[in-house]
């Protein structure tokens, strides 16, 4: 098959897109240093020809809650209308478990509209709700970290490998389009706070970390908040293996 993974050069994407060349597909890779922008639309066409499925992992980042939902708006609309006019048959919308429980959060609001249109769009549809990645806390840490010192949430999560994810949507995107898919998860539980620490410990990095629901995650993201739901697919990778590989 002809598949193509917008946001091919991302954590996921990239990973996804190997996935499926190993299976003998024919990949497409879609991001903006690939020439191919799905915010202006630019070079989409043209890379759509022939293409069977899509798989959308890109992400981004607005300076502000609007901004972070119109990306996703704009993005996800810009997809879906080339797909429809390329005749695609299925598309993949990576998103995150725990997105309709949490309404603060802006990144999360983005989630649900980019959600919203996938379901409401012309092409079938699979969305896969993922837990957050094993890399995850360390991204975290990295976005308030200075002179050695970071903020993070105590959030209670179950984690899932980066490539783990990328084979989930790598099988589901050759695949029949399911709707919404069962939530994907890693194996076990873990504390966002102590996988920051023995991130930075393997990764040979001080950084000393200030627990807060105070900062960019408050506490409608506690409890159990984000962790997947009954039915669950569980990713067999665990945090340690995963941290075993980055030392
Ligand atoms: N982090 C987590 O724990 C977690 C958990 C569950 C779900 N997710 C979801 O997973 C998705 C992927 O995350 P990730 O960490 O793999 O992303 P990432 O590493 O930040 O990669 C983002 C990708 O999007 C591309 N991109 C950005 N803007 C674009 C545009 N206008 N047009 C075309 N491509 C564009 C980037 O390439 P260029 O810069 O070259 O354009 C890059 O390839 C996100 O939607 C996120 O919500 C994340």
């Amino acid at each position: 098959m002809r598949i193509a993974v917008a946001g091919a050069t991302g954590n996921i994407g990239a990973l996804t897109a190997t996935a499926l060349e190993r299976d003998g597909h024919d990949v497409v890779r879609i991001s903006r240093s690939l020439g191919v922008d799905l915010v202006t639309g630019e070079g989409l066409d043209a890379a759509l020809t022939g293409v069977d499925a899509v798989v959308d992992a890109v992400n981004g980042q607005g300076a502000t809650r609007e901004e972070t939902v119109a990306y996703f708006a704009d993005t996800t609309r810009n997809l879906l209308a080339a797909e429809e006019r390329a005749g695609v048959r299925h598309h993949v919308l990576l998103s995150i478990v725990g997105v309709h429980r949490v309404e603060g959060n802006a990144h999360y609001a983005g989630k649900r509209e980019q959600e919203r249109l996938v379901e409401a769009g012309p092409v079938p549809w699979t969305i896969v709700p993922a837990t957050q990645f094993h890399d995850f806390a360390a991204m975290v840490s990295s976005w308030t970290e200075q002179d050695g010192v970071a903020t993070i949430a105590p959030l209670l999560v179950q984690p899932i490998a980066p490539a783990d994810v990328a084979g989930v949507l790598a099988e589901i995107a050759v695949g029949d389009p399911k709707g919404r898919y069962a939530d994907v998860a890693g194996p076990e539980p873990q504390d966002l706070v102590d996988m920051a620490r023995r991130t930075h410990q393997a990764r040979g990095r001080e950084v000393r970390l200030v627990p807060t629901w105070s900062a960019l995650f408050g506490t409608e993201m506690a409890g159990d908040a984000l962790l997947p739901g009954e039915g669950a697919r569980l990713a067999p990778t665990t945090f340690e293996e995963w941290l075993a590989q980055q030392r």
